[in-house]
């Protein structure tokens, strides 16, 4: 692949301890992501999506082969803070308000420069659409805008590298097309490499530069497809266009294939 590379892993396997013993969940996974491309992942529930983000974000060591992350080890990464996340679930310090969430970040990270606007908790507040909760408590709010919160959190640190593990799954069809464009319009502003694991066919193709399908038992690669040709010159494309649906319908029977029902 051309270009600078965010992050590679080659031979990876990645699996936890069980109480019999290991359980293997990715085996001997091969992968290049560039600086700045926006991979979407797609697979089966238990393929181990999570586990690979988790990895990334240094949350599991590595059980065989390598993985870089910033020409750098997930940990070396870590520290830097130049890592995202955004979890399946929201993930909010509940005696702190909304905006003092969307903060956290900025105390505990390593920009304390005075920063412009746009990197102010209330704009990215208004961005995921909660404006006016800033003061509430996350006990007060719905799974979704929790989550939203979670997503402005992970925005305004602007790392580098982003991960997404089904972020808008909660969400309202509107609410979550109209996250979906701005995720795309921050993904070019910002050049940041994103990771962004979905059920959802059509957000994949969406929002994805590639779509990586995983397959499961074992977990391994079933397909890493290029969607540049379904896009246009700002990396958009119309959900409804044939193009996107014969795509869509291609991915479903690779899901299909890969799921590893016996
Ligand atoms: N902490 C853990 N200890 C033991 N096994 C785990 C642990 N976390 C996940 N697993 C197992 O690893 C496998 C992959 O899990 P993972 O969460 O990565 O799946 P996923 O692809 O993200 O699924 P989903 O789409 O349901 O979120 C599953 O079989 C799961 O049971
Ligand atoms: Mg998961």
């Amino acid at each position: 692949m051309p270009g600078a590379v965010a992050i590679e892993a080659a031979g990876l396997s990645l699996g936890y301890e069980g109480e019999n013993g290991p359980i293997r969940v990715l085996n001997d996974l091969d992968l290049t992501i560039g600086k700045g491309e926006f991979l979407t992942i797609l697979g089966p529930s238990g393929c181990g999506k999570s586990t690979l983000l988790r990895a990334v974000a240094d949350l599991l060591p590595a059980t065989g082969g390598s993985l870089s992350v910033l020409d750098r080890t997930p940990t070396e990464a870590r520290k830097s803070r130049e890592v995202g996340f955004v979890f399946q679930e929201a993930t909010l310090l509940p005696w702190r308000t909304v905006q003092e969430n969307v903060a956290l970040p900025l105390q505990v990270g390593r920009r304390s420069v005075s920063r412009p606007v746009e990197a102010r908790p209330e704009h990215w507040l208004e961005l995921v659409g909660l404006s006016g909760f800033a003061d509430r408590y996350p006990h007060e709010l719905s799974g979704g805008q929790r989550q939203r919160v979670s997503i402005a959190r992970a925005l305004q640190c602007e790392p580098e590298v982003l991960l997404m593990d089904e972020p808008f799954g909660a969400l309202d069809e509107i609410t979550r097309d109209r996250l979906n464009d701005e995720l795309l319009s921050i993904w070019r502003r910002t050049g940041t490499t994103i990771l962004f694991v979905t059920h959802s066919i059509i957000e994949a193709i969406y929002l994805g530069g590639r779509v990586l399908v995983l397959a499961a038992n074992p977990g391994r690669v079933q397909a890493l497809i290029d969607l540049a040709p379904l896009k246009d010159e700002n990396g958009g494309c119309r959900r409804e266009s044939a193009a996107v649906q014969e795509t869509a319908a291609q991915l479903r029977r690779l899901l299909q294939e890969g799921s590893g029902e016996a």
